[in-house]
């Protein structure tokens, strides 16, 4: 079976383009692949204001019971948290060493995340070399992400390819794995904008989180922006309303043709209506799922407990490997 990795950031709320681009897409392949699925509390720490040690501690276990909740079975897959196996950091210093400043220099992620902070840490922008070790010491063939992943994974490919040049073949090449429809969500409020956590922490209009009540759904859907217009169509509807179609989409399965004829004629008050049924259905046994699981607290534990087991043998044969040609070993 081909090896997949994957993580989420724990902090900020999880939001339903996370779900549709990365945690859903997880869910659908599980039984084709070898899955290692990674909670990144030290990809959080790259913007450290707000963050204090009982408030990521407490998303490290909310984040965990997500996943479950969301259909990650730890039968199937690996769960686990990143600082728990120290490798990750360690392969970071070793690949630091041999990726060109430049490279991390062009990052848009990079660039977008630094306009808003005070302070730019060296951490954010080591972010991708980070990201790099994360898949690389699994030795990962696919990375099941939404769009806005696509650049650090093709700076994970630049990595591993550089350093099996430097010393000697040693990482395999990974490809991401992305939604041919939904692999990027947009914000509520401004539909040009890629919903994200951090702008769903100043606008409430803007994200929907997957611990949403139905009344706050329903709230931030009746008020999307949408046009004057009344078109329904996926190739010719305006931003927010071509957003709105694509939840639907990617919620319910449908096809497009099905969908055009379901909403044709009828003005956008139908397809918000429709769409918060779907969404507040989609969620409600993942919320009765997760309330269970935040009360489960041994069982968590132990979830994370052998994950972390599995996932520090695998990691642990790449970093020897890598120290051996390094010299370190
Ligand atoms: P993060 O935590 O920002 O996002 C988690 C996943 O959700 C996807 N995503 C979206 N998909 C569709 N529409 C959106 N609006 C949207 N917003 C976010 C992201 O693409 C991602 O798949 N750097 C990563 C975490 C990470 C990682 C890794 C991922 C660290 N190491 C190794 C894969 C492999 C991040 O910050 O994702």
């Amino acid at each position: 079976k081909k090896r997949v990795f994957s993580g989420i950031q724990p902090t900020g709320q999880i939001h339903i383009g996370n779900y549709i681009g990365a945690l859903s897409l997880w869910v659908e392949n599980q039984a084709k692949y070898d899955n290692i699925f990674c909670i990144v509390d030290l990809h959080s720490l790259t913007i450290p204001e707000n963050i204090t040690a009982d408030y990521l501690r407490q998303k490290v276990r909310e984040a965990a019971a997500l996943y479950l909740a969301s259909g990650i079975d730890p039968e199937q897959s690996t769960i686990f948290v990143q600082s728990q196996v120290p490798a990750h950091a360690e392969l970071t210093w070793l690949l630091n060493c041999v990726t060109p400043i430049g490279w991390l220099e062009r990052m848009t992620q990079y660039k977008s995340k630094s306009e808003n902070v005070e302070s730019v840490g060296t951490g954010l922008f080591d972010y991708p070399v980070l990201m790099a070790a994360d898949i690389l010491l699994y030795q990962t063939d696919l990375v099941p992400v939404g769009e806005d992943q696509t650049q650090h994974i093709e700076i994970t490919r630049d990595i591993a390819q550089r350093f099996n040049h430097l010393y000697q073949p040693t990482f395999k090449l990974p490809e991401k794995l992305i939604r041919r429809s939904g692999a990027r969500i947009m914000g509520f409020d401004e539909p040009t904008n890629k919903m994200s956590k951090s702008r769903a922490e100043v606008s409430d209009r803007h994200a929907i989180g997957l611990l949403d009540s139905p009344a706050k759904i329903k709230n931030t859907i009746m008020k999307a922006t949408t046009d004057s217009d009344r078109e329904t169509r996926f190739e010719y509807a305006s931003p927010g309303v071509k957003n709105m179609l694509v939840l639907y989409e990617a919620l319910t399965g449908e096809s497009r043709t099905e969908i055009e004829n379901h909403f044709a004629g009828s003005g956008y008050g139908k397809l918000k209506q429709d769409l918060v049924e779907v969404v507040v259905e989609t969620l409600r046994p993942i919320q009765n799922k997760y309330q269970q699981l935040m009360e489960a607290e041994d069982y968590l534990t132990k979830v994370l407990n052998e994950g972390r087991e599995r996932a520090q043998t695998i990691a642990v044969q790449t970093l020897n490997q890598v120290k051996m040609r390094m010299g370190l070993k």
